[in-house]
């Protein structure tokens, strides 16, 4: 390793080197980002946004559709400008791309992009330092296995400062991976079979986080209502004990999950949802479609009636619960009388914000073999359709809001001076004219208007007269 004399500190310390990290797709990309940082600092390297200045480029990769992989291969097209321009001034810049496109297409990537140095998979970035140095000696690198032993023991627990600088609302990864094989679905190729971390690890970084001043922890996984991690009892935990356990956590005042499998709604999480005040009351269950030919072809293992029994009883036990969902239209063989059928469950369940696909057929996965592919323009016409309902949805849900008082959470500064911006437990976020030192507190608003993606509020009267509300957490 490169050592420089630091010229403030007089102490030998690694070359200072900067990094820049671009993540696309889910929020686990977006953790991922942040610990692939962490593994890289005691290299001497610290975070710009400004590509021009970094010594080495990552990007984090999605491959879920087809756009989100093909919008890579232009990306490295310009990186490469700058990788040139730096080589023009004298300076190196070491190119990588991780995540799950990486994964995927391995030494592809290499072939179609040569400025590309290291293409790495999402199990191997705690080799990341590795990678580097043989990148340095002019070696080509792909390292796309999955590794016997666990990445998240050979990461780094994240630093205070680092901590810090991500704010109040923090992600955790507690699962990852897919055993379901979802004939759509990419996951179970790029982010491997089904594994659970141990509890007392996601303990360990859940105080740190509070510690640090977060707030508020999204425990995420591809499958993470499958989650069943060994616990410090020798038992298997499943996914309402951790939360039960993180709700104890002094300073934690929020917790949400993401993303879950209708089949694995136990009885205990829903249970949770009622009566774990810290649990948000909003779930993000993707149902992908409402018609059951669809479903069975989807290999998604339930019919659309088993879908709305779970949300009846998340309802019986949570009655204010938000429901967001995934759906793809346009699957192999999805007839108008199926795609209606979606539409009748969108109608039915009423949803507070969802996510909605076209499908694109992904290499390796069981439906791009399948007959019956649908023209683009019957998708497009079927997205069209689809989200035009699941819009005027998430707008009346919000527009409900005015008038009312929510509790938010603070996180950081709003859009204009003056303002700070929170979310409400349903997650909408929400801009409010208050000053700067309520960040990091759940606070009572009066809501007073919405516009397409925000709700405004004000302080109630009390509060802004200084009389500040107990933290609630
Ligand atoms: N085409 C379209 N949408 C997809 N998704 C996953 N794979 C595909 C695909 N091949 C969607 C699903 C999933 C979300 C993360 O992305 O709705 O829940
Ligand atoms: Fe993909 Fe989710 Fe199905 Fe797993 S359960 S294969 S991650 S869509």
């Amino acid at each position: 390793m490169e050592s420089l004399l630091d010229s403030k500190t007089q102490t030998p310390g690694p070359a200072r080197r900067k990094l820049f990290v671009k993540s696309y797709g889910c929020q686990m990309n977006v953790y991922d980002a942040a610990r692939m940082a962490d593994v890289l600092a005691p290299e001497g390297f610290s975070e710009t946004n400004v590509i021009e200045d970094a010594d080495l480029v990552i990007l984090n990769t999605c491959h879920i559709r087809e756009r989100a992989s093909e919008k890579i291969f232009s990306e490295l097209g310009k990186v490469r400008l700058v990788k040139d321009a730096r080589a023009k001034a004298g300076l190196t810049t070491k190119i990588a791309v991780a995540g799950c496109v990486a994964q995927a297409e391995g030494a592809e990537i290499l072939r179609r992009q040569k400025s590309v140095d290291i293409v790495v998979g999402p199990q191997s970035y705690h080799r990341l330092p590795d990678l580097l140095h043989r990148a340095e000696n002019g070696a080509k690198i792909v390292d796309t296995e999955f590794p016997a032993e666990d990445k998240f023991d050979h990461l780094p627990a994240p630093s205070r400062g680092k901590i810090q600088a991500r704010g109040i609302s923090a992600f955790v990864t507690v699962q990852e991976g897919c055993d379901k094989f979802c004939a759509f679905c990419v996951v179970p190729f790029t982010r491997g079979a089904e594994v659970s971390r141990p509890i007392t690890k996601i303990l360990d970084e859940a105080e740190a986080l509070a510690d640090a001043g977060v707030r508020e922890i999204t425990l995420l996984g591809q499958n993470v209502n499958a989650f069943h991690g060994l616990g410090p009892d020798g038992k298997i935990w499943p996914l309402a004990r951790l939360i039960r356990r993180l709700a104890e956590i002094n300073g934690i005042a929020r917790l949400r999950y993401m993303t879950s499998h209708p089949n694995d709604m136990d009885d205990d999480l829903i249970c949770a949802h009622g009566d774990c005040a810290a649990l948000m009351p909003f779930l993000h269950l993707p149902v992908q479609s409402g018609s059951d030919t669809v479903l069975d072809a989807m290999n998604r293992k339930h019919t659309h009636a088993d879908y709305r029994a779970v949300i009846d009883k998340v309802r019986r036990a949570r009655p204010d619960i938000a429901l967001s969902s995934d759906f793809i239209v346009g699957f192999p063989g999805e007839s108008e009388a199926d795609f209606e059928a979606t539409l009748d469950l969108v109608r039915d369940i009423n949803f507070a914000s969802a996510y909605s696909f076209k499908y694109s057929s992904r290499p390796g996965t069981s439906g791009a073999a399948f007959g019956g592919q649908i023209d683009e323009s019957v998708k497009q016409e079927r997205l069209l359709r689809l989200q035009e309902l699941l819009d005027a949805q998430r707008q009346s849900f919000n527009r409900a809001a005015i008038g009312t008082r929510m509790d938010v959470l603070i996180e950081k500064r709003g859009r204009n001076a003056g303002q700070i911006a929170g979310k409400s437990r349903w997650l909408q976020p929400v801009q409010i004219d208050a000053p700067d030192e309520l960040i990091g507190r759940v606070i009572s608003v009066e809501i007073t208007a919405v516009s397409t993606n925000s709700l405004f509020g004000a302080l109630p009267r009390a509060h802004a007269e200084g009389h500040p509300q107990e933290m609630l957490a």
